[in-house]
């Protein structure tokens, strides 16, 4: 029998908040050997600095690079980025350059958690990044790593474009419907402070936002198209209407999708096709009702449930932005890239309450 491989993880960006909850999980993770965390603000800092939850967990500091020759010998390697959008498009040339010339090249699976990679057309990501990509030839060349849809092409992939937070929560809870015709899809989709990321920021910064509740970029937020990525895909056809709001928690992002039932179709027909989508996705948790932020914080797992008037249905989704939206999801995406189990150094319930 083979052995897996060891793994040895590098975090790019690994002091922000999405690199935070990769070296957490990283750091429990049966098959990884090794971590390098490299951060340009903390280089030389212990992790603990960025990470004070991580204090006791790991020696280590922060390196400033990541020096790819003494990673020459090592069975597996994978690239974490998590980066503001952008910094994975300038770098990649160079990076593969730097693997090319450390003879590791074959070895390399690279998640990228930004949305960088996420849509394939340079036209559309214009639109929602407001700036031309930086390598657009290479649009296209990534895997869109949203496991309970692409576990198939996820499967030895050596690029893979993790999804955003609103879109994983919003596309699991539209898979079920794939192939209908819905129609007008009003969704509506919530955010904790931390899906801003570390840096304060006026919309983050807790007296603005503690006791806060509002909409933002309505009708033209960059995870549309990504969304829509799947729609089109899935041969789904809908009008969707997504408002994103900013809610005073921290973590969590609870999705609401609201659509009409195609002719034919109920409430036990919809059900079922929840149950069928989702009977082999350990992450996926089927709720009676609503799901909740509190029963997800700090999990991989999505709660999706369902509520049916007459032909109107509503599909919730609640998950934690850094974890299934970000972090969790590219362990479980290297996981599946290596053809390791799927649950490894993910399968683990949150702490209730809150
Ligand atoms: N937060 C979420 O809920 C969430 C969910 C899904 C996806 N994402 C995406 O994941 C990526 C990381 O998000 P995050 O929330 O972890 O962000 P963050 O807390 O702001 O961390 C970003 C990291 O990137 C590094 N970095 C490299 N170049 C930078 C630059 N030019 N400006 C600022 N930082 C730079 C910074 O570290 P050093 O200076 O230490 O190198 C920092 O540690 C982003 O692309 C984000 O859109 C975020």
């Amino acid at each position: 029998m083979n052995a897996s491989p060891a793994v040895h993880a590098v975090v790019l960006g690994a002091a922000g908040y999405g690199g935070g909850e990769l070296l957490r999980l990283l750091l429990g993770h049966p098959e990884v050997a090794s971590i390098l965390a490299v951060s340009r603000s903390h280089a030389g800092l212990p992790i603990w600095k960025a990470h004070p939850n991580l204090r006791g967990f790991s020696d280590t500091a922060f390196y400033a690079e990541a020096e790819w020759d003494a990673l020459a010998k090592d069975d597996a390697i994978v690239v974490f980025s998590a980066q503001p959008h952008f910094e994975l498009a300038q770098q990649l040339k160079d990076l593969e350059a730097a693997w090319s010339a450390a003879g590791i090249s074959d070895r390399v699976t690279l998640i990228d958690l930004s949305g960088d990679f996420r849509l394939s057309d340079a036209a559309l990501f214009q639109g929602a990044y407001g700036k031309p990509h930086p390598c657009s030839e290479r649009l296209g060349s990534f895997v869109y790593g949203l496991p309970e849809w692409k576990a198939a092409e996820l499967k030895g992939a050596r690029r893979i474009a993790n999804p955003g937070c609103f879109s994983t929560a919003v596309q699991l809870a539209l898979l079920p419907l794939q192939g209908l015709d819905l129609g007008f899809v009003a969704v509506s989709g919530v955010t904790g402070s931390s899906g801003s990321g570390a840096l304060p920021s006026e919309t983050a910064h807790h007296p603005t936002r503690a006791h806060d509740f509002r909409a933002y970029k309505a009708l033209e937020h960059q995870h549309q198209p990504e969304i829509e990525g799947l729609l089109k895909a899935t041969n789904t056809h809908a009008e969707l209407s997504f408002v994103p709001h900013s809610a005073p928690m921290v973590r969590g992002i609870f999705a609401t999708v609201q659509c009409q039932m195609p002719t034919g179709m109920d409430e036990g027909i919809l059900r079922e096709c929840l149950h069928q989508t989702y009977q082999n996705a350990p992450f996926i948790r089927l709720v009676e009702g609503s799901p909740r932020i509190a029963t997800v914080v700090g999990t991989n797992f999505c709660e999706i449930g369902l509520a049916t008037q007459g032909r109107n249905a509503v599909i919730f989704a609640a998950l934690d932005n850094l974890v299934k939206g970000m972090a969790g999801q590219a362990v479980q995406n290297m996981n599946l890239a290596l053809e390791l189990p799927e649950k490894a150094g993910l399968w683990a319930a949150g702490p209730f309450p809150i």
